[in-house]
């Protein structure tokens, strides 16, 4: 089978890559060109492990190509993807403009069927403004070409994304026609080979099933923070009562960890797009709400426990950051925690400097200078008052506490993800302090 992907990101490359792997014929459209320009010599606009072996043996094969022009393909491909950014408006809702954009070219230049699939993120009834615009380009060129649209949320994990596609725990696909039913089934065949996975729902509903999943894990990270600062202020332990809880088979013991708040390009717009899409329905989502409070908060939460070890003064401090990326095996900063604690940080005088093992350029290309960035995680402790553990990359989890306790200037550390041992730290002379217990 031929298809087209539209938006060559983290979902639209892994998800042509994963394709082609499977011998999909597959080519991915992207506007940008340096970035297509740069694909084909084999340079990866993102770091997703495994990722660039996928694509550099697919397309040395001839299976995947890459183009900033989709009519090149449109003749040839029976279903076209559409993986564009939904980023959010101004007011916190989806922002449908890539997606309607792709729609309408598709309209403006198809010459037979196609099924075009919406694999963004996008709120519940895009399907239908995709179909109506696809229409309306194709009634201005007074013609009559009969086409699908279906909705195929994408639930990959960044850090993880090629297992997740590779072997996912399901496939939603929202139809309104046995044709494009039948297409799907065909397409993700080749996945569905030790374990039938695929569901089948009404479009509406696919629509609906990516953003309540993702406020569901959202809204169990606010709600174990929330525990985890209950926890503080009465004297339990967070870990104990997280595996007490995760016990309960009803519960499960998956994503039930505190830390210094939700970021990356999806929990933070998808829970803002879900409270949107509920406003405009007259319905108030007071959960999601809350959840989006605590996070907030939580995102500053590093820099309240670094106030409270200096006396309320980190003016002139020098602080270590280790990580950077919202979560590890990951380059993505986008609503990433990190950026909170560094403009908190400056913002109060203190002198940061941050190592992260993948996103060091991301990060240069986001805050520029205003922070010093480190050559390993030891060179970013180097007469450091404090460090401040954000991302819970693994390489961070056994340091040297040795070459920490001679090389920094004041021994404390603060811990944002709960990796390291209080007792231990506290037996070598470190001041410890993490989250929730
Ligand atoms: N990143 C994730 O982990 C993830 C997971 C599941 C779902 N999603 C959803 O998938 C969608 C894409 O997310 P992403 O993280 O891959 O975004 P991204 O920003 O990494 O990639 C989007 C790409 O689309 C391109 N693009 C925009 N308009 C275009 C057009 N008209 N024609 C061709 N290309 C165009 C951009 O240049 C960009 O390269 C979003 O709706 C997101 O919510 C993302």
């Amino acid at each position: 089978m031929k298809i087209a992907i539209v938006g060559t990101g983290y979902v639209g490359l892994v998800t042509g890559a994963c394709f082609s792997e499977m011998g999909v014929d597959v080519t991915c459209v992207d506007v940008q060109a340096d970035k297509i320009e740069n694909l084909k010599k084999g340079i990866l606009p993102i770091y997703e492990p495994g990722l660039e072996d996928m694509v550099h043996r697919n397309y040395t094969a001839g299976r995947l190509k890459f183009t900033t022009d989709l009519t090149e393909c449109l003749d040839d491909v029976e279903v076209v993807f559409s993986a564009v950014g939904t980023p959010p408006d101004e007011d916190g809702s989806a922002d449908l403009r890539y997606v309607l954009e792709v729609a309408r070219t598709i309209g403006q230049n198809m010459n037979k069927y196609v099924l075009v699939v919406t694999k963004s993120t996008v709120p519940v009834g895009t399907a239908k403004k995709v179909k109506a615009a696809i229409q309306e380009e194709l009634d201005k060129r007074n013609v009559q070409i009969e086409f699908d649209v279906a909705s195929n949320p994408e639930f990959l994990k960044e850090g993880d994304a090629v297992d997740d596609f590779m072997k996912p725990d399901r496939v939603v696909v929202g139809v309104e026609s046995d044709r494009a039913k039948k297409i799907m089934e065909q397409l993700y065949k080749p996945f569905m080979m030790n374990n039938y996975r695929l569901i089948f729902t009404d479009i509406p509903s696919a629509e609906m099933i990516k953003y309540a999943a993702n406020s569901m894990l959202a809204t169990r990270i606010s709600f174990m923070n929330d525990i985890a600062n209950l926890c503080e202020l009465v004297g339990a332990d967070v870990n104990m009562v997280r595996k007490g809880i995760g016990a309960d088979s009803r519960i499960g013991r998956k994503f039930l960890y505190p830390g210094c708040g939700y970021g990356g390009s999806c929990f933070p717009k998808d829970v803002k797009a879900l409270i949107k899409t509920a406003e405009k329905n007259g319905y108030p989502m007071k959960v999601l709400k809350a959840v989006e409070e605590v996070n907030e908060t939580q995102k500053g939460i590093l820099f309240d426990k670094l106030l409270k070890a200096f006396k309320n003064d980190v003016k002139g401090k020098r602080i270590a950051m280790w990580g950077l990326a919202f979560k590890p095996e990951t380059d993505d900063m986008r609503e990433a925690p990190a950026l909170v604690l560094i403009d908190k940080l400056v913002d109060a005088g203190a002198t940061v400097k941050a190592y992260d093992p993948i996103a060091m350029n991301e990060c240069k290309r986001r805050v520029g200078d205003k922070i010093e960035y480190a050559s390993d995680m030891y060179d970013a402790v180097l007469d450091a008052d404090a460090l401040l553990l954000v991302t819970e990359w693994k390489e961070f989890r056994m340091p040297s506490w040795g070459v920490l306790k001679k090389t920094m200037k004041t021994s404390v550390i603060i811990d944002g993800r709960n990796i390291y041992d209080k007792k231990e730290l506290e037996g070598m002379g470190f001041s410890y302090t993490c989250i929730g217990k």
